[in-house]
């Protein structure tokens, strides 16, 4: 067992700003960062458009970005959040600089501004299109610079320790006391006892199998929460983002044609070359994701086609190549030559817009558990997120999250816990019912719980989440414990509060559009 002050689940954006912050202000304590894969394995790896943040207050200023935010949330953001998280964002910048992330520069030598959907002004800093690594690299920098910080890779969080765990503590305040962790390379279920854990454990893309999250945004860390029966809401809101890389070759997995890509100036078209989006918005490609997406999937269903295509080939080259290096050549790489031809893209599932609810300090209802990033609802994206707001999100909820441990430091918990038990398990030797169910899981979500949805399709995909579950749980509670079985494990929780929740909601809004409800 380890004895640690802080227990981080996650070394995406919102796990490592904490843990670089809370180990700077107490250098004695202990902080353990444990992550499922590599270390800088993560959606943050990804994000290609930047951080949305005010910075050029002759044209902009925060309340626009209040309104946008306000606007794409369509009517369910909660305001005084939406105020906070953009009125701290040029702090929170300052931070990420002094990490050493660099932010590309325009000709005067001020921060370069980008434009995306929904955005009245240009305000996305960045990095190139590879603005997600950018800060990766630099906070895993600063991480290994603090030698109070233990970073454990390969090490999965199986489940969170709170009182039902506990033998003669009383039920009536949760608490959260650590949790139980796989070492993936060796087997061992070893016990992290924390006087606080933070789940930063990021997205749920993979339950959809066509996303543009790499594999590790499985939803654990919102099953964990779920399991411990914290406060789990908006899982119906599901952001399509509007421009995944069509695969010829039919792969799951997309690459994102970034969002900026359209706030350059590039042009949605349909296979006869029509420009359809402004038929749909007066803002045209630029309009909000959850509008692009929709007004996609209705062309799509229209003409019978797989994707649409983007069409870049009016704008100026250089600069294009200049701002999208690795858009341009994942391109080429694909036989797309941006130039000459059109990419084609679909919708493919990107982002969650609700999770575990957390109050402003990051505080989620059971004691001494926090949650910070994807994983939560905050109340900042409403019905559906803003381009560019996740990053900003999770660098300030782990400010937050910060402030209030340095001035309300959680008690010491002093109770036995007991071991991971296992008996009774065997080595699971039916891997096909593993990969089976991922496969139904996945066709299942991407066809009755999609863009588009109606009570029918919903009505089925419940019963049949209901089977998948009682078979992946006869497997779960017979097994030893494998990355792979938790990982379904989790997809079925997730995808049954996506399912219930979608359910409950009789009026469509933002990211969530049912037919039935029209
Ligand atoms: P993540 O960065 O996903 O980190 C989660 C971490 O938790 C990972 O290290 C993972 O391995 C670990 N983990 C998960 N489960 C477990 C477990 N059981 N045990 C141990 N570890 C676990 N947002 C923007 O604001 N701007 C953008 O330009 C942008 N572009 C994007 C482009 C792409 C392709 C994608 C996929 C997303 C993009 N987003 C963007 C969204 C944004 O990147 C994410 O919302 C954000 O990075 C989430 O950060 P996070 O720290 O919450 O989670
Ligand atoms: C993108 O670059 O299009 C992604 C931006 C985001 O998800 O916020």
């Amino acid at each position: 067992m380890k004895d640690v002050s802080y227990l981080v689940i996650g070394s995406g954006i919102a796990g490592l700003t904490f843990s670089v912050k809370i180990a700077e202000k107490f250098p004695d304590r202990k902080v353990v960062i444990v992550t499922k894969s590599t270390e800088e394995e993560s959606n943050t790896k990804y994000a290609q458009g930047g951080v949305a943040i005010v910075l050029n207050h002759e044209k902009d200023s925060f309340k626009k970005h209040v309104d946008d935010t306000l606007i794409a949330g369509d009517g369910l953001c909660n305001k005084a959040v939406v105020e906070m998280v953009i009125n701290e964002g040029p702090d929170r910048l300052k931070e990420l600089l002094e990490w050493g992330a660099n932010f590309d520069e325009d000709a005067t030598g001020n921060l370069d501004l980008g434009k995306e959907g929904g955005h009245s002004e240009f305000r996305i800093v960045h990095h190139k299109d590879i603005t997600g690594f950018e800060i990766e690299t630099a906070l895993l920098k600063r991480v290994h610079q603090l030698p109070n910080i233990t970073l454990l890779p390969h090490h999965f969080a199986i489940d969170l320790i709170t009182n039902h765990h506990i033998k003669g503590i009383k039920p009536d305040e949760k608490t959260c006391f650590g949790a139980y962790v796989l070492n993936q390379k060796s087997g061992e279920i070893f016990t992290i006892k924390a006087n606080s854990t933070l789940l930063a454990s990021g997205g749920i893309g993979r339950v959809y199998g066509h996303t543009t999250n790499p594999v590790i945004a499985t939803g654990d860390g919102i099953a964990m929460a779920y399991r411990a029966q914290t406060k789990i809401s908006d899982m119906e809101f599901i952001q399509f983002h509007p421009t995944a890389l069509y695969d010829v070759r039919g792969n799951q997995s997309s690459f994102l044609i970034s969002e900026a890509v359209r706030g350059f100036g590039a042009y949605l078209r349909d296979k006869k070359g029509h420009r359809f989006m402004p038929d749909y918005d007066a803002r045209a490609e630029l309009a909000s994701r959850d509008i692009v997406s929709q007004s996609i999937d209705n062309e799509l269903k229209k003409s019978g086609d797989t994707h649409v295509y983007l069409d870049c080939t009016h704008l100026d080259m250089d600069s294009f190549i200049a701002h999208f290096p690795n858009i341009y050549k994942k391109c080429l790489d694909n036989h797309i030559d941006i130039k000459t031809d059109w990419i084609p893209v679909v919708p493919a599932s990107h982002y969650l817009c609700g999770g575990i609810e957390v109050d402003m300090d990051g505080k989620t209802s059971i004691t001494n558990l926090f949650a910070c990033g994807e994983c939560t609802k905050t109340g900042l994206h409403g019905a559906n997120r803003l381009a560019s707001n996740s990053l900003l999100e999770a660098m300030v909820y782990a400010h937050n999250i910060f402030k209030y441990q340095v001035k309300s430091d959680s008690e010491v918990l002093d109770f036995d816990i007991p071991n991971w038990d296992d008996q009774g398990t065997s080595v699971a030797k039916e891997h096909v019912i593993i990969q089976h169910n991922l496969k139904e899981l996945q066709a299942l979500m991407r066809d009755y719980v999609g863009i588009v949805r109606s009570n029918e399709r919903l009505n089925n995909a419940i019963k049949r989440i209901d089977l998948i579950y009682d078979e992946v749980d006869v497997l779960y509670k017979k097994s030893k414990i494998t990355t792979s079985l938790c990982e379904l494990r989790n997809m079925v929780n997730v995808a049954h509060l996506i399912i219930n929740q979608s359910l409950k909601r009789k009026e469509n809004k933002g990211g969530y559009f049912n037919i039935d409800n029209l």
